[in-house]
């Protein structure tokens, strides 16, 4: 499950519906999936698609989405930092960002015109979307793995616009779930 921090308040929301109802004050919708059927994670992405087809359908007829694919990074992605560096500036789109997460882990940090800035971590089974025009920036987590789900209402697929603030620089992208606590603790 999700967990949602507000670092300019020093807090974090870990209960799904406390979770739900900030996200939907700023116009994100959150839910958490269960496939109608069993899929691997590393599963081809046909594959993956057909497990959660009635949920893209849902979507998609929600939403206005044409498209779907499956976005898969890992480590040894070729062009891994170029892609990263993309993804950590500050940017909105205009069309909306949904994501569900079949593995890995990643950050989201939310930018409202009128309330702080926001990071969302995401884990396998979260659904995130985020409204077209928002102002957002992305991390991945230390293990540098995400496979996730998108939708796109352009079929010519993710456009950034930058908007060059700097507000990314200001927080640091610590995800908090299983690769934080999976670090050593400091030899003594
Ligand atoms: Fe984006």
């Amino acid at each position: 499950m999700a967990i949602v921090t507000i670092p300019d308040e020093n807090r974090s929301l870990k209960d799904r519906q406390a979770i739900q109802e900030y996200l939907a004050k700023l116009g994100i919708d959150y839910e958490i999936w269960q496939p109608s059927r069993e899929v691997a994670a590393d599963a081809p992405a046909e594959e993956v698609l057909a497990a959660y087809e009635t949920e893209i359908e849902k979507l998609k007829a929600q939403g206005g989405y044409v498209t779907a694919d499956v976005i898969d990074v890992h480590s040894q992605t070729p062009g891994l930092q170029a892609m990263l560096t993309k993804f950590k500036s500050e940017h909105w789109h205009d069309e909306d960002e949904v994501r569900f997460i079949i593995e890995g882990r990643g950050l989201f940090h939310i930018h409202p015109k009128d309330s702080p800035v926001i990071a969302i971590e995401v884990e396998a089974g979260d659904l995130v979307r985020v409204p077209r025009g928002t102002l957002h920036w992305f991390n991945l987590c230390a293990d540098q793995r995400i496979r996730a789900i998108r939708l796109f209402q352009d079929p010519a697929g993710w456009t950034p616009n930058y908007t060059d603030s700097g507000a990314d620089a200001r927080y640091q992208p610590l995800c908090m779930g299983a690769s934080y606590f999976a670090a050593p603790p400091p030899a003594m």
